[in-house]
């Protein structure tokens, strides 16, 4: 493989030498995942891009909720609530938008963020990226009062991201649960193996409890690729991030997001915030309408094979291959 670009410095050797299939790590893998779970959340979910939503309310299922979106221009904020009428039950979703409300199809009922009749809008986070939605916390049964809370929060935890860069955000849903899909990365592994247009080499430089780094060369074309070290975390039970901290784009984050859609349905949201210190970069956002299709693509095909393993290991957990 040719490296083009800043190489990451320092020289790191891997962590091991022997084959990935030997160096892979069920049960740091298992552990990381478990304390990743135990994480609160505040109760938010990532929904889908910011730039998704246009001038027409959609429908969203999360958590085995139908829920409505809108944006309310008046106020410059993205709504959401049940996609249920409260009064004889038609879909908002199919309605339509008027002065920052959503106006529902059946008999022009307008809602917005007050409750009506049993309907409540519920809270919603912009990050600029993404939006978020914030899920009532339901009791788990059988737990006692406080144990397991996870409490209400005003923002999600986000990692931290670069204060200029491109940002593209691929949506696709696969049939596991939101475990499946941070297990795979929480997995690097497989990358040369599985995804071989996408990763030219890959080693592990460092694990600790909850993050693992990797020195990697993504593939641009053929034998020609760029040469970064990623670090991987879980900043709360249904992300993880994907870190550039050395070479090429340094500061970059990839974020993953996975929101159950319901029972064994998961969607998965990968946010790619693209930044790079060099004298160009500043031209490069200026075409990020042509750059960031490119991006959603990419990550769209590394996601299609990523989907499939999320779902052969949700398939696997729950007996179904044997
Ligand atoms: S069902 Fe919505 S206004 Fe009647
Ligand atoms: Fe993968």
């Amino acid at each position: 493989m040719i490296a083009l670009g800043a190489a990451p410095e320092p020289p790191r050797p891997p962590l091991r030498t022997d084959p990935d299939w030997a160096q892979a790590d069920l049960r740091w893998i298992r552990g990381a995942l478990a304390r990743a779970s135990a994480r609160p959340s505040g109760g938010w979910l990532a929904v889908d891009a910011t730039r998704a939503l246009g001038a027409r309310p959609r429908r969203y299922r999360v958590d085995g909720r139908d829920l409505v979106a809108w944006r309310d221009r008046e106020r410059g904020r993205i709504r959401m609530g049940p996609d249920l009428c409260p009064h004889m039950g038609a879909s908002l979703a199919e309605g339509h938008v008027e002065r920052g409300c959503v106006v529902c199809p059946w008999h022009g009922l307008a809602l917005r963020s007050e409750p009506d009749r049993g309907w409540r809008p519920l809270p919603v986070f912009d990050d600029g990226v993404l939006f978020w939605v914030q899920m009532p916390a339901e009791p788990r049964a059988g737990a006692d009062a406080g144990e397991g809370d996870d409490p209400p929060t005003a923002r999600p935890a986000l990692p931290e991201r670069p204060p200029r860069a491109i940002a593209a955000v691929m949506r696709m849903e696969a049939r596991c649960e939101p475990q499946d899909v941070i297990a795979n990365r929480l997995d690097p592994w497989h990358g040369v193996h599985f995804h071989p247009h996408s990763f030219g080499r890959l080693c592990v430089v460092d694990q600790q409890e909850d993050e693992i780094t990797v020195r990697v060369v993504y593939r641009i074309a053929w034998r020609i690729g760029i040469e970064v070290d990623a670090r991987f975390h879980c900043p709360d039970p249904r992300t993880i991030a994907m870190t550039i901290v050395a070479g090429e784009g340094t500061g970059s984050v990839v974020e993953t997001h996975a929101t159950p859609v319901g029972p064994g349905r998961t969607a998965i949201l990968e946010a790619t915030l693209a930044t790079s210190s060099r004298p160009g970069f500043a031209l490069a956002s200026y075409t990020s309408r042509l750059v960031r299709p490119w991006i959603e693509r990419a990550a769209r095909r590394l996601w299609t094979e990523d989907a499939a393993y999320a779902e052969r290991r949700y398939a696997l957990r729950r007996g179904e291959i044997r």
